[in-house]
């Protein structure tokens, strides 16, 4: 076997230097006190290699293949499984400045985009064409397009929309040959074979290095009303969703749930006046979009009044201005508040088909009692398509055993109902045990036989989903 010398960040930032026109290289010093963004190892290889074209990546994805170095693909750092963690030796290549939207067509309601871009700068280079993206997601601020391609993103209109793979119509990317796959297809319809592109779309940069997408984009609804309303379950949250989504004058653009646990510490948090709310119960934020903001916000409350016997509803409130839409919305996207009285509270991102939502949370809350009396969790989510975040309250530094009871515990019966173990966050190093215990083998097999033909060395993000 060939031996290759082994790089210390410094040295691999010198020897990046100057590779290629468009490629800047950041080296230890440049990074020092740079923020890792949501994982604290996210930096730690110390060399980050930013292409400004699809050009300047492929150089550097070749001289990393002929010399035998990993690369770490990285995008606004928000990924909550560790999927950008890099270590001394490798390169992160950044999409950073690959920052370009390149093309908006406004009839065809498409836009081509680099990989780069946030999704917050897409939707407002979109706005004066009155259009918007298909996905949004809390994270919008520093989510780029290439990590929401790689993670395959949900977010909160995926229960109309789809997800990232279905907003997907083009996609290029830097295969870890260095050779670029180009399918820049503007269309919706293509059926000339199969669709490899999608590999990319979830792969979490093991298969390669996305540059460049064709994403659909829709028209801009901008007259919204909002409401929290208290629910005594998810059951009866998915009776207000399914009455609004066939409401012929409405179209509704969020259903977040907040289980009680949360609700009541995050309002304590944010001193949010909860009196309204009948009881201790979940509450449900509701937006709608409708043909003006007062008009939305008549047919709102006449729903919910409708509703109110039939979904034994506890209580509700419709925002009457734009600082109390935004409050509402910080209760829900401002999610990762638990994380300063629980710092190592474990979390999960779950799928399940919506109606199996509300056994599945009692039985979670029994499993994680019989664990440990009093054993505890925040619960929340995009129930609209039976997405749930779960972080456990419990205090301290969690011994690995109790981990992997916790474990057990969130993933009980999930793949049978036909749900999945990462709804939309992806499977990164955090999530690679859940991957090998509860994804089918011959599956992992073909994933296996996909990546050695693509990346036979194993440089690309190495250590992430099964690889
Ligand atoms: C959210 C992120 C955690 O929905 O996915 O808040
Ligand atoms: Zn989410």
């Amino acid at each position: 076997m060939a031996s290759y010398p082994t790089y210390s960040p410094l040295d691999l930032a010198r020897v990046l230097d100057g590779l290629h026109p468009d490629l800047r290289i950041l080296g230890p010093e440049a990074l020092a006190g740079r923020h890792p963004g949501e994982d604290r190892a996210n930096l730690t290889a110390g060399v980050i290699a930013q292409p400004a074209s699809t050009e300047a990546a492929a150089a550097l994805i070749a001289w990393c293949r002929a010399n035998h170095v990993a690369i770490v693909p990285q995008g606004g750092l928000s990924g909550l499984v560790g999927g950008g963690v890099s270590r001394a030796g490798e390169v992160i290549l950044s999409s950073a400045r690959l920052s370009r939207v390149v093309a908006i067509h406004p009839e065809e309601e498409t836009v081509e985009v680099e990989a780069g871009v946030t999704l917050e700068a897409l939707q407002a280079a979109l706005a004066p064409h009155g259009l918007t993206t298909g996905i949004d997601l809390g994270s919008r601020g520093s989510a780029t397009i290439g990590g929401m391609v790689s993670t395959n993103a949900g977010g909160i209109l995926a229960f109309r929309n789809g997800v990232m793979r279905h907003q997907i119509l083009g996609l290029e990317a830097v295969l870890p040959s260095g050779e670029v796959f180009s399918d820049m297809t503007r269309v919706v319809k293509v059926s000339a074979g199969p669709d490899i592109k999608q590999i990319f779309i979830g792969g979490e940069g093991t298969f390669g290095f996305v540059t460049r997408v064709v994403m659909k984009v829709e028209p801009i609804r901008p007259h919204r009303a909002v409401a929290l309303v208290g629910v005594a379950n998810a059951a009866r949250a998915l009776e207000v969703a399914a009455r609004l989504r066939r409401h012929p004058a409405l179209l509704l653009e969020a259903a977040e749930m907040m289980w009680p646990r949360y609700m009541r510490d995050h309002a304590a948090l944010k001193s949010f006046d909860l009196s309204w709310r009948d009881g201790d119960t979940a509450v449900l934020l509701i937006e709608v979009s409708g043909s003006s903001a007062e008009a939305a916000t008549a047919l709102l409350e006449e729903e919910l009044a409708d509703l109110w016997e039939e979904a034994d509803l506890k209580g509700g409130i419709v925002a009457q201005s734009f600082d109390q839409t935004r409050r509402f919305w910080d209760l829900r996207e401002d999610s990762g508040f638990y994380f300063a009285a629980f710092p190592d509270a474990p979390s999960f991102d779950v799928s399940m088909p919506p109606s199996a939502l509300d056994a599945y949370v009692t039985g979670l809350f029994d499993r994680l009692s019989v664990i440990r009396s009093g054993l505890d969790a925040y619960v929340y989510g995009h129930i609209a398509d039976g997405n749930l975040h779960i972080a456990i309250a419990a205090p301290g530094h969690l011994h690995p055993d109790l981990k992997t009871q916790i474990e057990t515990a969130v993933y009980a019966g999930i793949t049978a109902s036909g749900g999945s173990f990462s709804a939309e966050h992806g499977v990164g190093l955090d999530k690679r045990s859940a991957y090998l215990a509860h994804v089918d083998p011959v599956k992992q097999a073909l994933a296996r036989q996909i990546k050695a033909v693509l990346d036979p060395d194993m440089l690309f993000n190495p250590g992430k989903v099964p690889f």
